[in-house]
């Protein structure tokens, strides 16, 4: 949803931005083409994706400031750095297509690799730890919660099962597990790869990808100066719920009760939604990019409260 992007950014404004997930810089790219003053904070977890983009982005990359951080950080770091005063920022939510593709990462269920799944690989549990450590409970919660598994409860008593005479190490094997944990009948209805919910969940544990989503947003547009936007495309209804009910808190953040016949909390909006229902990309791009098809893009622009 590039262009989308580009047009709810205004990134024609000539100014600095920040691309709080670079990946593989699509939204970098389409921001420094959209003005010859504009700048990029790009931000990723992934030290690999930024060094890919330092050597991809060529010439370009004199007006790209790389940080390999959690965006979850950069509330902090945009207040230290007054500096920046960003015009816009994009939080692309998930894995990238270069990271799914890779079977040395391990997010893939279809190409066989070591059981990764971690986005910063310097450091943290990785999905073979989970998988292999955790007491059955608590790998049940996180398949069902994480990944909206209905089946849960088969899939990890498969797993614990099946660990205790061979530990899992790589993500076909684990895969092929969790296939045959879901009835057969139910398999035969899926449109889906049956090891796909699982699959998320680890990723989402394994990344702690969800902790602290609401009050990030909310941190990130309230640090922003009147005027700025803020872009978020989020996956899946775990993303985008967080990401809705700041929105929408911040647009109308009023607590008192409607009986109330004027405002006495003094709670002022600080945002003015650029989009009330979440866009979604076009036929065309989810045709030549069918990973895009769950995509939800959100907008908001901050004002004076
Ligand atoms: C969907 S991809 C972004 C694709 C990118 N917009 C592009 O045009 O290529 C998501 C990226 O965000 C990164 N990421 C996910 N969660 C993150 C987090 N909490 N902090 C920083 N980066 C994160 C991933 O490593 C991945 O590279």
């Amino acid at each position: 949803m590039v262009q989308e992007v580009v047009t709810f950014l205004d990134a024609q404004r000539g100014g600095v931005f920040v691309d709080a997930t670079f990946g593989g810089g699509g939204h970098t790219r389409a921001v420094l083409a959209a003005h010859p003053a504009n700048r990029v904070l790009a931000c990723d977890r992934d030290a690999a994706a930024l060094d890919a983009g330092r050597q991809s982005l060529g010439a370009d990359a004199e007006r790209v400031e790389f940080v390999h951080d959690d965006y979850r950080s950069l509330p902090g770091l945009l207040a230290e750095r007054s500096d920046l005063e960003p015009l816009g920022v994009v939080v692309d939510m998930g894995i990238s297509t270069i990271q799914l593709l890779d079977p040395q990462r391990g997010f893939a269920f279809r190409l066989d690799g070591p059981l990764d799944m971690r986005l910063d690989q310097t450091t943290g549990r990785c999905a073979a730890d989970l998988v292999n450590d955790l007491p059955e409970p608590e790998l049940r919660q996180i398949i069902f919660r994480l990944g909206e598994e209905r089946h849960a409860a088969r899939v990890s008593r498969a797993i614990v099962d099946r660990r205790r005479s061979l530990p899992f190490t790589s993500t076909a094997d684990l895969a092929e597990v969790i296939r045959q944990a879901i009835p057969a009948a139910v398999r035969r209805q899926l449109k889906i790869d049956p090891a796909t919910k699982t699959f998320q969940a680890l990723r989402i544990a394994v990344n702690d990808e969800l902790t602290g989503l609401q009050e990030f947003v909310t941190d990130l547009i309230t640090g922003l100066t009147p005027g700025a936007r803020a872009v978020f495309i989020a996956f899946h209804s775990l993303e985008d719920r967080p990401v809705k009910r700041a929105l929408r808190r911040m647009e109308s953040p009023c607590t008192c009760p409607p009986s109330l016949p004027v405002c006495a909390c003094g709670l002022q909006p600080l945002v003015r939604l650029l989009n009330r229902r979440a866009a979604r990309p076009q036929a065309a791009e989810v045709e030549s990019n069918p990973a895009a098809r769950s995509a939800r893009l959100r907008a908001a622009e901050r004002i004076a409260a």
